[in-house]
């Protein structure tokens, strides 16, 4: 036995010695009084013990999905008590490292606590909110002509997530509006990016990016002016200066990169060749059962200049100039430049973006923005950009493993 045992013994010992002491000198009437009242104490405390096992233990609350276990938490409570009533709210907000994601998960307990002179009623109501994860919608990118409408289908994860209500928001109201339900409306000619955020968890969210085309052309007038223009219109002398940005060749090719811009009125719209042979690729990929389409081609000045400042409104200069050029900087504005399928990550891993990574210079294509390469691109991966440089070229380029600035020992960079 230890010396902790000992001395407890020794306690208990000195303890019924002293008692004995106490109760010898008294009379038995005295004895027997004391030891009924001892009974009667005993009796009463069993008697709140048992009624305090009969009231209903309150649940513990679900834990957090493993994932989220091992990443730092911390945790406040509020409580706010009356004489009768009792609410208590326990709030836990559990974050990553990375600060990408937040998972809050809260947990509301409400206790009614009912005191009588001999009986306690207590009633506990749990609820624990689960928070929305991912949102997936039916497409992430629509084109549409002006007065048009769509509707993406919303599927927020998990499917028991307590809170499902959505957020809309437009990145620009003039070229798409967006209804509080999700109804995008185009309106006028231009691209722009649509936001369903979650209510609950507002780290969330899902875009679709909108372009929106001028309706096709009205027939011209059938009916003749009844006059002709009494005066000749005056040719106004031009305001501005021929633009001072000449496009530049290297080696015969067209190079537009953050160094290189084109001027802007340079509007040739989609190369002929450049549009063929992306025809005949599409033919190849489908007899393999692939789906290739052109989803943007040309882009004049004017039209790259507002996908860049809508970019610019959601991400700021710093992440824009990684995604989207600049007006005059961008190779749509060459017409030997094609997007093809959806303009999105995902794309990146379909069969579709590794047939073109392994095929598209057969068709004279290279894939312009490689991964890894983004230091010398000076943009993300695009994996579904591809840029027409002629079969013999694309060819050169795709087997020297370079991309088009390495292969022509040019940099990508913008003057300021
Ligand atoms: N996304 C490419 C870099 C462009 O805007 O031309
Ligand atoms: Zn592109």
């Amino acid at each position: 036995m230890g010396g902790g045992g000992i001395s407890a013994a020794f306690c208990v010992h000195t303890f019924i010695r002293e008692v004995m002491n106490m109760i010898r000198p008294m009379t038995h009437r005295q004895q027997l009084l004391l030891a009924s009242g001892c009974g009667l104490l005993f009796l009463l405390a069993m008697l709140l013990v048992w009624m305090f096992m009969l009231q209903k233990e309150p649940e513990e609350p679900k834990a957090l999905p493993a994932e989220t276990t091992a990443v730092s938490s911390e945790t406040s409570t509020e409580s706010i008590y009356s004489t009768e009533t009792t609410t208590q709210t326990e709030t836990s907000t559990v974050e990553t490292t990375a600060a990408t994601t937040v998972l809050t998960t809260v947990t509301s307990t409400t206790v009614t606590t009912t005191t009588t002179a001999a009986t306690t009623t207590t009633t506990t109501t749990q609820t624990e909110v689960i928070p929305v994860e991912s949102i997936t919608l039916t497409f992430y990118e629509v084109q549409l002509t002006i007065g048009e409408t769509a509707m993406p289908i919303v599927t927020m994860h998990p499917e028991n997530a307590s809170d499902k209500s959505e957020i809309w928001s437009t990145s620009d109201n003039n070229i798409a509006s967006i209804s509080g339900w999700g109804k995008i409306t185009a309106k006028a000619e231009g691209e722009c990016i649509i936001r369903v955020t979650s209510a609950g968890n507002p780290e969330v969210y899902a875009e679709v990016h909108v372009i929106v085309t001028a309706p096709p052309p009205t027939e011209p007038p059938t009916e003749p002016p009844t006059e002709p223009p009494t005066e000749a219109p005056v040719e106004e002398p031009p305001v501005t200066e021929a633009p001072a940005v000449q496009p530049t060749y290297i080696n015969g090719i067209l190079v537009v990169n953050k160094t290189y811009a084109l001027p802007a009125d340079y509007n040739p719209g989609l190369d002929p060749t450049c549009k063929a042979q992306f025809d005949i690729l599409v033919q190849a990929a489908a007899a393999e059962g692939l789906n290739i389409y052109l989803s943007s081609g040309f882009r004049s000045y004017d039209h790259q200049a507002r996908i860049y400042n809508n970019y610019l409104n959601w991400y700021g200069q710093e992440k824009t100039d990684t995604l989207s050029a600049r007006a005059g900087h961008s190779e749509h504005q060459t017409g030997l430049a094609i997007d093809v399928n959806t303009i999105t990550d995902s794309f990146g891993s379909t069969p579709e973006a590794a047939w073109l990574a392994e095929h598209a210079h057969e068709f004279g294509f290279i894939i312009r923005y490689p991964k890894g390469k983004e230091h010398i691109t000076g943009y993300k991966y695009e994996p579904w950009h591809l840029r027409y440089l002629g079969l013999e070229t694309a060819a050169a380029v795709y087997s020297s493993g370079l991309t088009l600035e390495e292969y022509l020992g040019i940099t990508s960079c913008y003057a300021e």
